[in-house]
């Protein structure tokens, strides 16, 4: 088919402010490895936005989730507790240090874990549990934390798509022993590929910073008292994370407006179930999700993306559910586990484009079409 709509694409970066002036900065200076003032400068102003005492800047938010468990000792024969639907680099991190996921189901009402359905999923080699703030929303921070303290189990925090999120007012990040975010290009901050740790207890990141940068003393330089990683973020990448920061409240009020836009469009449409927001729960706009319900939308999710792609749309499907992955299946089905709500977000759940430089014309093609769509399931249903 030639197309005659130029593709909007599901997510894209926006480098409009000073990110390229501070990446020149650094350039000139010769600074672009892993030391300089652009590093010490985004993790001071990093701390300050999770209100934590430390940030701990990394190559990646999977090296962030990585790094974590290493700080907090996770062996092979560990178990850790994490949901079925997020990414895969919550799980993909726990098989890093040879432990193994264990999966827990999430709740409608929050897309996140269920509090309630982690005791069933404890054993005696339970360690710790990860809950993700799914697609902006945080997880029921002090349920999970109750129930981990009354098993002696730590927590972490995957915050790597909700930077900004709000849980009871106070902002995702601080809720644990550590968070782990990620700079991604799709994600509200980005330069590109980065991540970031952040945490509270003194001892415990100085564990964290000597692991990133190869297991060397932070006093002793060329020493090197346990094994360690090269983990570390350049210069070069915290420069552009610098121009962000900048740009933070410009960034999250844009996408507030695009999430507004999507949800006053479908929130009257049958079939379309908008993601959920728990009372507590400060919603960080990070890629606008919601649900297409077979039954009563006339078709499915597929058919929908399908439909959008034709149109030169992009979409993404929801999370596919981790413990129907190939790594995970074998185990999953040998623990039992059953997560029907994973299963069904899984199965329907769609993210539409959103990106700040998003224009209200194209978010306007993207719900025209879905809703001429709709308009097509609700004739075929009329004449059938
Ligand atoms: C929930 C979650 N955790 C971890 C990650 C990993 O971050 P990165 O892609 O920066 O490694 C992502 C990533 O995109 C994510 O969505």
């Amino acid at each position: 088919m030639n197309n005659i709509f130029e593709r909007i694409p599901v997510a894209s970066v926006d480098l409009s402010g000073n990110e390229e002036k501070y990446a020149v900065e650094a350039i000139k200076s010769t600074w672009i490895s892993s030391t300089g003032k652009f590093l010490s400068q985004f993790e001071n102003e990093f701390a300050n936005l999770c209100q934590t005492k430390h940030a701990v800047a990394v190559c990646n938010g999977t090296v962030a989730l990585h790094l974590a468990l290493l700080g907090l000792d996770v062996r092979p024969g560990d178990e850790v507790l994490v949901p079925s639907l997020t990414y895969i680099a919550t799980a993909n991190a726990v098989r890093y240090v040879g432990a193994e996921p264990v999966f827990v189901d999430v709740d409608p009402e929050t897309w996140c874990m269920d509090p309630k359905k982690i005791e069933a999923a404890i054993t005696r080699r339970t360690k710790g549990i990860i809950p993700v703030h799914l697609l902006g929303h945080p997880a029921d921070m002090d349920e999970i934390n109750k129930i981990a303290a009354v098993h002696g189990l730590w927590v972490v925090e995957d915050a790597a798509e909700a930077l900004d999120a709000k849980y009871k007012g106070k902002p995702v990040g601080s809720f644990s022993k550590m968070a782990t975010f990620s700079f991604f290009g799709n994600k509200l901050l980005t330069c590109g590929e980065g991540g970031a740790v952040t945490l509270n207890d003194d001892s415990l990141a100085t564990r964290i910073k000597t692991l990133r940068g190869q297991g060397m003393d932070p006093t002793r330089r060329y020493y090197f008292p346990i094994t360690g990683y090269n983990f570390r973020l350049t210069n070069l990448a915290a420069s552009i994370l610098c121009g962000q920061m900048e740009r933070k409240n410009e960034i999250v009020e844009k996408r507030k407006m695009i999430f507004s836009r999507y949800d006053n469009a479908f929130k009257n449409i049958k079939g379309i179930k908008l993601q959920p927001c728990a009372k507590w729960a400060e919603l960080s706009p990070w890629m606008y999700a919601c649900l297409i319900d077979e039954n009563d939308f006339g078709c499915s999710r597929n058919a929908v993306m399908e439909y959008l792609n034709k149109f030169n749309i992009e979409t993404r499907p929801m999370f596919i559910s981790l413990h129907k992955l190939p790594p995970f299946r074998e185990e999953s089905l040998q623990r039992c586990e059953s997560l029907p709500e994973t299963e069904y977000l899984s199965e329907s759940g769609v993210m539409l484009p959103t990106y700040t430089m998003l224009s209200e014309t194209d978010q306007n093609r993207v719900i025209d079409t879905l809703l001429d769509l709709k308009k097509q399931m609700l004739h075929r249903k009329k004449i059938a």
